[in-house]
């Protein structure tokens, strides 16, 4: 089965060809546009002008993958209908609609959460049940996946995402956005033990998360003014990494998955990874842990063909005529 994936949720704009046999997938052919660097003079996403670039790149892309015009190397199109920004999930919607309806191809929406977990599937299969931390710029969720399409909600950010947080941190500190990289490199050369910031919501019995306290109390040590820029980074990924892992590995111990999974934007992170994997090979060896290839940790849409072919494969296919976007669509 070859599946199109379409992906248009925030500030990339990207389609891709992957051809599915049993559980492996290959990755016929894939386009990404990034916007980064016009978000980056705005300092965050502007949704109106991301749907704008969408709107101008979506067919330029879809022609970099020199696909028959006829669309006959495709069987199934999949793309993201939310949650994500409105204007900008829109154009992704509306051109897979259209796509669907001259090619007369079967249509399939997914969310970009499911997207982000079916990430590391070209990396091997997940063993069910999977516990999924979903780290990104909009959300950190920790999810148990029972099955494909079968999910259970176990923990959900608060307030900020661990990315926003990430994002907001390096904007206080006068770093770049996106701020997630622009951390890492700062905190390369800092102390994560200079400072002593708070582990949120580390001794609740939830498996929620909070971040907007860590920020202010960054903001505080900032505001003092004594601050090295290298230490309060050094010291903020730790706390994060910190939370984001204990939180984890108490969630493996009730709920004893087969599987761990790390996903989403923040997944780039090297320290998250290698603190979350060498934590689950002390406590609990024989669970298998996955994160995706450094090049889908971001928005993409291999993520969304995969994610679509499974959805294609139980024929949960959607009628084009009447598709929507939703910016607030849930998993569970
Ligand atoms: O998944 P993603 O590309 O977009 C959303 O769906 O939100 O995630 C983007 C987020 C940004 O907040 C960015 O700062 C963060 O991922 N990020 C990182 C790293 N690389 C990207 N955060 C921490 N460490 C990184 N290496
Ligand atoms: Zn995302």
């Amino acid at each position: 089965m070859r599946v199109l994936g379409i992906e248009s949720s925030c500030d990339e704009t990207a389609i891709a060809l992957v051809e599915k046999q049993g559980d492996h997938f290959t990755i016929v052919k894939a386009a990404i546009a990034s916007q980064i660097i016009t978000h980056a003079f705005y300092g965050g996403v502007v949704p109106e002008v991301a749907a704008r670039e969408h709107a101008e790149l979506v067919f330029p892309l879809l022609e970099q993958l020199c696909l028959p015009r006829d669309g006959q190397s495709v069987d199934v199109i999949a793309v993201t209908y939310g949650p994500g920004l409105i204007p900008a999930l829109r154009v992704g919607v509306e051109f897979g609609k259209v796509l669907a309806w001259i090619w007369q191809k079967p249509l399939v929406r997914v969310n970009h959460l499911e997207g982000h977990i079916y990430s590391v599937w070209p990396k091997g299969t997940p063993v069910f049940p999977a516990l999924c931390l979903l780290v990104s710029g909009g959300h950190t969720e920790l999810i148990l996946m029972k099955d494909h399409g079968v999910y259970e909600h176990i923990g959900m950010t608060r307030d900020d995402a661990a990315g926003e947080a990430f994002d907001k941190v390096a904007k206080l500190l006068g770093l770049c956005y996106p701020g997630g990289p622009e951390i890492v490199r700062a905190a390369d050369a800092g102390d994560p033990n200079a400072i002593a910031f708070p582990r949120p919501m580390l001794e609740t019995d939830d498996f929620d998360f909070s971040f907007s306290g860590l920020k202010t109390a960054v903001r505080r040590e900032v505001e003092q003014g004594k601050w090295k820029k290298e230490d309060v980074a050094a010291s903020f990924q730790a706390a994060v990494i910190e939370t984001l892992v204990k939180k984890t590995i108490r969630a493996v111990f009730q709920y004893h998955p087969q599987s761990v999974i790390l996903s989403g934007g923040v997944s780039a992170n090297r320290l998250l990874r290698q603190s979350l994997k060498d934590r689950l090979s002390i406590e609990q060896p024989r669970i298998s842990f996955f994160a995706p290839d450094f090049s889908l940790t971001g928005d993409n849409a291999v993520m969304i063909a995969i994610a679509g072919a499974y959805l294609a494969e139980r024929r949960v296919f959607v009628d084009p005529l009447f598709l929507q976007a939703d910016p607030n669509a849930r998993l569970i």
